[in-house]
């Protein structure tokens, strides 16, 4: 038996190390030649890219530029940021959202002047204390401003990831995401983190998009499963997002139905899926039961029926018109 786990193992490891080797180095290769150009890769001073980070949280890359030129002239040292009075902070922040960003900017300044002497802390564990800074953005800040081997884990890692080795596992949990973390660990080490965290986020943004991805301008297609098993419409799996996409008592109809039974054309709430652990379903179809029919002509129910994508005509033809490529996986 041991000796089975050990050879099972070994096996393993050395189809995972096969792998690993491949595709960081084809991404990074990938990155440096196609690289976006944004003012916050002119250097890698930390204190701009910890702003960038920061404004990059929630925002797009094309609402942040004016925003990042504007604040950097505005505040051009640590310190500057730091004695400035906070509706300074904030006339600078107007129209970018998210507006608690702004005021942890300021607190943190305050904080790297005290406890640091106005220097931006080079220690993860230090980035990581300070206020509006967590895994991810700590992550990218230590990688790209001190070249630490540090992964940075957003959706687009998830989604990379989950497509790259057909990991049919419910990205929202956390149990997943940390094994994707791990995953990401064993990619970057030894390598240059910088240009690899960042080549993942250009990847995520450019190619491997969560819908419509072009895999075939994608640098990793060759030993990407999902493009081989022609998966990449259906992963990653995030029942958290689909739970939200679809009003609570929507019906499935599903088109096709892996496991030892098949469900195809069967009629299934959303409350049921979790009957169906942990088999995947292609949803073809999708509408909403009589009362929510009745219920949405003039309620919140009906507004949260719009904001679903696919059911953008719900409530008026009861058909998604587009079959949806979404998979559903319960457990
Ligand atoms: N999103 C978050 N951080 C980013 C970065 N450094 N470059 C591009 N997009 C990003």
């Amino acid at each position: 038996m041991a000796l089975a786990i050990f050879f099972f193992s070994s096996k393993f490891i050395s189809f995972k190390i096969k792998k690993v080797n491949k595709m960081q180095k084809e991404l990074i290769k990938w990155y440096q030649q196609n690289k976006r150009d944004f003012p916050w890769r002119k250097d890698q001073d930390p204190y701009h890219i910890w702003i960038s980070e920061i404004m990059l949280q929630q925002t797009t890359t094309e609402t942040v530029i004016p925003y990042y030129e504007r604040f950097l002239e505005k505040f051009s040292t640590i310190e500057a940021l730091a004695s400035a009075s906070l509706e300074e902070v904030y006339k600078m922040w107007e129209g970018l959202g998210y507006y608690r960003r702004a005021k942890h900017l300021h607190e943190s300044a305050q904080i790297i002047v005290e406890k640091y002497q106005g220097k931006f802390p080079n220690e993860y564990n230090d980035i990581l204390s300070l206020k509006g800074i967590g895994e991810y953005t700590a992550g990218a800040i230590s990688s790209i401003a001190y070249g630490k081997q540090v992964p940075a884990v957003d959706g687009n890692v998830l989604r990379i990831i989950s497509r790259y080795y057909l990991l049919k596992e419910n990205i929202a949990e956390t149990k997943v995401q940390k094994k994707i973390y791990q995953i990401v660990q064993e990619l970057i080490l030894n390598q240059d983190a910088s240009a690899f965290n960042q080549g993942m986020m250009d990847l995520g943004a450019t190619i491997c998009k969560p819908v419509h991805p072009l895999c075939s301008r994608c640098p990793i297609q060759k030993e990407c499963l999902a493009f081989k098993n022609k998966q990449m419409d259906v992963l990653p799996i995030n029942i958290k997002k689909i739970k939200k996409m679809y009003p609570k008592k929507a019906f499935f109809q599903a088109a096709e139905a892996q496991g030892p039974t098949d469900h195809s054309n069967k009629t299934i709430s959303i409350n049921d899926l979790r009957d169906y652990s942990p088999r995947i379903f292609f949803i073809i179809n999708c509408k909403p039961n009589p009362p929510f029919r009745r219920n949405t002509a003039r309620s919140g129910a009906r507004k949260q029926a719009e904001r679903a994508p696919g059911l953008r005509f719900a409530t008026r033809t009861l058909r998604i018109r587009r079959p949806s490529a979404l998979v559903f996986i319960s457990n």
